[in-house]
């Protein structure tokens, strides 16, 4: 009896250990996507229907429709979003996030989904028309915290950084004259330039970066999906048309 209870016991545990996150996520009918929504055109608030749109959370709702489940979306602060996942208060981050070694070392990224590099914007009523990360010596320049482009200016000596939650918030003091420039993935700029006439553009792209999806380390079994997944875009030609409708 003994004997038998132990065996139970520890073919309950077996299950427990490799029932991966995907049995989980279709018991409770949703997987949630952690972003950081001011990063047009991949992740940003539709004025109209106040919903979280664009070419990550499109992805996203492909992954949820060929789980059969759901997709809710946490927009929360970009460098709060490691930790989110890492206490289980989301499944997945979809938010045009680099592929870097040391966010490696605490997620697991699928295969790359974008290829992307930083620009500087400027007023163009201004003379100043930095060109790389050392031309912004003496300034003072916006960032979104904990992204690439905080990494890399930070790395500049002699560059006041004003580290934002939201970009928004960024391009606004930037606007009205509290900062000098702003630092950021190309595509957001550009969305942000078009938005705001009196922004520009002046660096060349600075870097070449990678998007991936984020998920647990242990969470294997989702890895793998999102992997197929992306996969089955490109080869469907699917990933083109998500290209032309959101840049
Ligand atoms: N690609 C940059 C990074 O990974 C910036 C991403 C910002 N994304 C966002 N949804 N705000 O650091």
């Amino acid at each position: 009896m003994k004997k038998f209870l132990v065996f139970v016991l520890i073919s309950v545990l077996v299950v427990l250990t490799f029932s991966g996150v995907i049995d989980e996520i279709k018991k409770r009918g949703y997987i949630i996507m952690g972003t950081e929504a001011t990063f047009p055109p991949f992740e940003f608030v539709d004025k109209q229907t106040k919903q979280v749109v664009g070419f990550d959370v499109d992805i996203a709702k492909m992954i949820a429709k060929k789980l059969g489940v759901r997709l809710v979306i946490k927009d929360i602060a970009f460098d709060g979003l490691i930790p989110a996942l890492m206490m289980n208060k989301i499944d997945m981050i979809v938010a045009a996030m680099t592929i870097t070694p040391e966010r490696a070392k605490m997620v697991s990224f699928s295969d790359p989904y974008f290829t992307a590099g930083q620009v500087i914007v400027v007023r163009k009523s201004d003379s100043f028309r930095p060109k790389s990360y050392e031309d912004l010596k003496g300034h003072r320049v916006g960032v979104q915290q904990g992204t690439t482009a905080d990494i890399d200016v930070s790395k500049v000596k002699g560059v006041d950084i004003v580290r934002y939650t939201r970009f928004t918030d960024a391009f606004l003091d930037l606007a009205i004259g509290r900062t000098d420039a702003v630092v950021l993935d190309a595509a957001p700029a550009q969305a942000y330039v078009k938005f705001n006439p009196k922004l520009t553009i002046s660096s060349p792209v600075l870097s070449e970066e990678k998007y991936g999806i984020a998920v647990r380390k242990e969470d294997k079994d989702l890895l793998d999906f999102i992997n197929e997944v992306l996969k089955e875009m490109n080869s469907k030609t699917c990933y083109d048309f998500l290209v032309s409708l959101w840049f």
